[in-house]
């Protein structure tokens, strides 16, 4: 019978390599930055729907916080207990909580020709120092946005709002 091989110093390095690159990629894609737009497609559209379409729906904004309809009494906990680990009950929460106290003008204005804010902003946008900005072109939202199919100068704050939102939303952060 041959005896069993150990392991000589340099296999034990690759080891400890090994293992270090796998905990450092688990501890980051533990801290990556969620798209809650994506994270709410993937994990309760398929019951729910779209998530602003639903939070009109269903929720309520009361005192500055978000109610159910059927869990008045305790929204957070039930979300706690709803599909949602305790660390995305926060930020979906607030999500839902803005698009209950936001008009739905971006669908009825924009939705013809842009799918959905989150998509747009997928797709184009980003923040530079807090202000929402083209990602191909550098320059400001709120620059382009005035006079973009029939978007008037006093509409513009609200649409750049908006859009500066969801922008954050998609981005986690
Ligand atoms: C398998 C289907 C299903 C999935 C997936 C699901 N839900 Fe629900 N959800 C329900 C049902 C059914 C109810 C209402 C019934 C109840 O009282 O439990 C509900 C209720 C809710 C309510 C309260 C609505 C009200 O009127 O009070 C919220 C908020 C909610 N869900 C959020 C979410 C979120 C956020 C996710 C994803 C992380 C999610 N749900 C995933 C089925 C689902
Ligand atoms: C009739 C179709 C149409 C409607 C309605 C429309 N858009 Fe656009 N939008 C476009 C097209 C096409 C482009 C890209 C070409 C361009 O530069 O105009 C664009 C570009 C944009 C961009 C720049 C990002 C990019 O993809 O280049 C933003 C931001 C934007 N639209 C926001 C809005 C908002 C907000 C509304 C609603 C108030 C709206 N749009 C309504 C057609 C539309």
């Amino acid at each position: 019978m041959r005896p069993r091989r150990a392991i000589n110093p340099k296999q034990r390095i690759g080891l400890i390599l090994a293992v270090s690159l796998v905990l450092i990629t688990l501890l980051q894609s533990s801290a990556r930055a969620i798209d809650l737009h994506a994270y709410w497609d993937d994990r309760c559209a398929d019951c729910h729907g779209h998530s602003a379409a639903f939070a009109r729906k269903f929720l309520t904004a009361k005192d500055g916080r978000l109610q159910g309809h059927d869990h008045v009494y305790d929204l957070q906990r039930f979300l706690m207990n709803h599909y949602l680990p305790p660390d995305m009950v926060a930020p979906v929460t607030a999500m839902l909580m803005a698009q209950v106290t936001t008009e739905p003008q971006f669908k009825e204005r924009c939705g013809r020709c842009h799918e959905t804010a989150a998509a747009l902003a997928r797709k184009a946008l980003t923040l530079r120092d807090g202000v929402l900005i083209d990602r191909a072109t550098g320059k400001p939202t709120a620059e382009f946005l005035n006079g973009h199919q029939g978007v008037s100068a006093a509409e513009v704050p609200f649409f750049v709002g908006v859009l500066t939102r969801v922008t954050r939303e998609v981005e986690g952060r």
